[in-house]
């Protein structure tokens, strides 16, 4: 049966079936080896991906322009709203029809839930959400799924911390929905009671199989999961500089806590202090790897949206 992928743009995992995230995932397997010995294929030669970033991001706009320079296309774009007329009071939806009219898929970083998805209402070119504000951040997600199930081998059946900055993590939102596509997973949701997963997703994860636990303490569950996920606490997203003092620091991950433990630990960085350096030279360190899962993964969302959707 020929496989085909439904969606012309990726706003919110929400929207993923699981033969959707496969479909991405069995891509950048296949992609894989051109990402790793560094070649290019021509695959995407002669197009050209916007990348719309109006807040910071070292990873996924760096992975997205290697991502389709690897597939032989180009990238144009600005990294913040001050390098754009944004900043001279032009609207964004003036500003992505310019885009439309300059390239074949757009990537949008924004600091507002929700942009991706109008962004995505007033241009006819494929819209991938890179992360809008505390709401969502679908490709990382297809990143750290592709992760787990080469480092643990399966998706289904997995046992997950997610640790840190539940309430504002854009990463653990979507990748708890995600899970949700799975069988038998079970998420131990780790933060402190002012950090807790927000309802909604609660609600969302209600309605799938997924069981899930809220708990305080790392050393409660660190024995019980395949997979320790760290979320950086989100300074930025907090009104009151104090209610973040009061918090930072509250889980950090060492060596010593992950000596005899059967577990790899992952984290969509950037990271602060929340996991010791003196983890990166063990065999739990999968963080790295992740991050630089991000170009196959990448690779195969930019091939699959932009030959799919030819102008
Ligand atoms: N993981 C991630 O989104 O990193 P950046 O903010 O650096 O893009």
């Amino acid at each position: 049966m020929v496989k085909i992928f439904r969606l012309k743009h990726i706003i919110s995992i929400k929207d993923f079936e699981r033969e959707d995230v496969e479909y991405i995932l069995d891509e950048a397997s296949k992609l894989e080896d051109i990402a790793k010995s560094r070649e290019i294929s021509d695959e995407l030669k002669g197009k050209i991906l916007g990348l719309m970033f109006f807040e910071p991001s070292t990873r996924t706009r760096i992975s997205f322009e290697t991502a389709m320079k690897r597939l032989d296309g180009q990238c144009i774009g600005f990294t913040s709203s001050g390098s754009s007329s944004v900043s001279k009071g032009e609207s964004i939806a003036d500003t992505a029809k310019m885009f439309e009219g300059y390239s074949d898929a757009l990537v949008i970083r924004h600091e507002l839930e929700g942009v991706s998805k109008f962004i995505s209402d007033v241009v006819d070119v494929p819209v991938i959400n890179a992360g809008d504000g505390a709401g969502q951040h679908p490709t990382q997600t297809l990143l750290d799924l592709y992760t787990i199930k080469n480092e643990i081998g399966s998706i289904d059946n997995l046992r997950i911390a997610l640790i840190g900055d539940l309430k504002f993590g854009r990463t653990v939102h979507s990748l708890s929905q995600a899970l949700g596509l799975f069988d038998n997973v079970k998420i131990y949701l780790v933060s402190p009671p002012e950090l807790r997963m927000p309802q909604e997703v609660l609600i969302d994860l209600n309605k799938t199989n997924v069981e899930y636990e809220e708990v305080t303490n790392i050393e409660d569950i660190i024995d019980d999961v395949d997979v320790l996920y760290v979320t950086r606490i989100q300074k930025e997203r907090f009104a009151d500089i104090n209610d973040y003092l009061k918090i930072k620091g509250a889980y950090i991950i060492n060596k010593k806590m992950l000596e005899g433990k059967d577990v790899i630990v992952m984290h969509p960085l950037p990271r602060v202090d929340e996991i010791d350096t003196d983890v990166d030279d063990t065999e739990f360190n999968k963080y790295f790897t992740q991050a630089a899962n991000a170009v196959p993964v990448r690779m195969a969302i930019l091939k699959t949206l932009i030959k799919n959707n030819p102008k």
